[in-house]
């Protein structure tokens, strides 16, 4: 049965050795910390934080930021022991495949389009906030309602076309290769961190230390009583009324905010590209988390100590601190730098999905069709297209909230998975050379189960709905395809005729 099959980490790594499939190694741990920063800083912490805070935690908001922040730092010690005992691409669908089985690297893979694909659009959606923020304040212009709604819906003829057209357009730049190179990456990572330090600089000297009081608003009933679909699952389980504030509100808003620190594990992507993946990855994946979680605290803390919570539930909300407080060319320069960040993180979520689904399709379980590179421009063009397409639709017809919230349930899932592979590991292979062991095995992997499936049990009802829709439908169409077509049920032994 196909369930238990294993593709060995050696035919893993020999895969990445042929020719045609070897990528050139020129990265060493400054670029990897470069590249987690320009992954991870987004839409999380220059959106997501003023509704985070608003509804749920109010000035407690940073609390939450800690709380998620522990539990990826958990999670990130378990992809440090995989990437450096399995350093091939394709993230934690290939080290899963190499390690637990080909039907839970499918699980994962399936997953993952959930992190990308979803991911890359709701980012979409951050990058129309900020861009409808900067048509108005430097050019007086205010977009329709129609074209730029926050909460698009198809029956009612409104959508987000600018979170719509800037996933297209960047769509068309990946087919024709136009890559983010290193030193473009570097640039715009380099703006975004300023204009993130230049907002905890320069908003330090306008806080109102009385906005910080209480600094855990007291839990109240939402208006309407909330239904099972609405509340966190948690709260439905214990049979709690639904409630924002108060501690389970921190939760709630930890679990909302954890967006912010998801792409930490794409610096596990480049592991082929690394010169001394096995010393290097570590230094990137650990050390750009730590970099964003203080940097998210700072910020959370100074967002909430200008402006009242209450105040904060909008689309830009770092530029709307400044331009509240009669500071317009500070909001101007804090959304330039946010639109540029925004792209940058669009178009890696995008390239992230390409690249899983071409390995995937390497290996059958996705239609050939897909891994094919186009005739003159070299790049998996079939796969990013339908990716750009799906991308634009979900950003131009799906608010916000909801798609961060199937982002994070997805990205957890996987999350755990490594987690236990991380232990399956050490069991099955105790002999694979492991520059990086994940400290106190197995409790820290266990510690990150249950920080993940705390997050997870933190969001809606109708999330979890949502997320086993998809998976459902990814159990489906494995049975239904891949687990035939699949190569190691053919028999192949790699993958050459792409
Ligand atoms: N962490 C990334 C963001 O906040 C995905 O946009």
């Amino acid at each position: 049965m196909g369930i238990m099959r294993t593709k060995s980490i050696e035919q893993s790594i020999r895969d990445t050795e042929e020719p045609e499939h070897r990528l050139r190694k020129a990265l060493g741990p400054l670029d990897l910390l470069v590249f987690g920063i320009g992954v991870i800083i987004g839409t999380g912490i220059f959106v997501l934080t003023g509704v985070a805070a608003a509804t749920y935690s109010g000035p407690a908001i940073s609390l939450s930021f800690v709380l998620s922040g522990i539990t990826c730092a958990l999670a990130a010690l378990c992809y440090a022991e995989f990437a450096s005992a399995v350093p091939v691409a394709g993230s934690a669908y290939t080290f899963s495949y190499a390690s637990v089985g080909e039907f839970l690297a499918w699980i994962i893979g399936w997953d993952l389009i959930l992190e990308f694909t979803v991911g890359a659009s709701a980012v979409s959606v951050g990058w129309s906030g900020y861009f409808g923020q900067i048509l108005q304040s430097f050019f007086g212009i205010t977009l329709p309602e129609r074209i730029t709604s926050e909460a698009p819906s198809i029956l009612q003829g409104t959508m987000n076309l600018p979170a719509a057209v800037i996933a297209l357009i960047l769509m068309v730049i990946l087919v024709i290769g136009i890559r983010l190179s290193s030193t473009f990456n570097f640039i715009v990572t380099s703006v975004k961190l300023a204009v993130v330090v230049f907002f905890i600089g320069f908003g330090i000297f306008f806080i109102n230390a009385a906005n910080w009081s209480p600094f855990i608003p007291p839990a109240q009933p939402v208006e309407g009583g909330g239904s099972a679909l609405e509340a966190p699952l948690l709260q439905t389980i214990f049979g709690i009324q639904q409630q924002s504030f108060g501690f389970g509100g921190i939760l709630t808003a930890a679990a909302v905010v954890f967006f912010a620190y998801i792409g930490f594990d794409t610096v596990a992507t480049a592991a082929e590209e690394t010169r001394n993946p096995q010393r290097d990855l570590p230094i990137g994946i650990l050390g750009s988390l730590a970099v964003c979680t203080i940097l998210y605290i700072l910020v959370s803390q100074i967002m909430t100590g200008i402006l009242p919570y209450d105040r904060l539930n909008d689309p830009a909300p770092m530029a709307l601190v400044f331009s509240e407080i009669g500071q317009g060319w500070a909001a101007g320069l804090v959304s330039v730098g946010a639109i540029m960040g925004l792209t940058s993180v669009v178009m890696i979520l995008m390239l992230g999905q390409s690249r899983v689904a071409f390995a995937m399709s390497r290996d059958n379980l996705l239609p050939r069709y897909f891994a094919r590179a186009h005739p003159r421009f070299r790049t998996p063009y079939r796969i990013t297209i339908l990716t750009g397409l799906v991308v634009a639709f979900v950003a131009a017809f799906t608010p916000i909230g909801d798609l961060a919230e199937l982002v994070n349930i997805g990205t957890l899932f996987a999350f755990i998975l490594v987690a236990a592979g991380v232990m399956i590991l050490r069991r099955t292979r105790p002999d694979l050379p492991r520059s990086f062991r994940t400290p106190l095995v197995p409790l820290v992997p266990i510690l990150a189960i249950l920080a993940c499936l705390a997050l997870m049990m933190s969001l809606p009802g109708i999330t979890w709905v949502r997320f086993l829709v998809w998976m459902a439908l990814g159990i489906i169409v494995y049975f239904a395809y891949s687990v035939r077509a699949s190569r190691l049920a053919r028999g192949e032994d790699s993958a050459r005729e792409v």
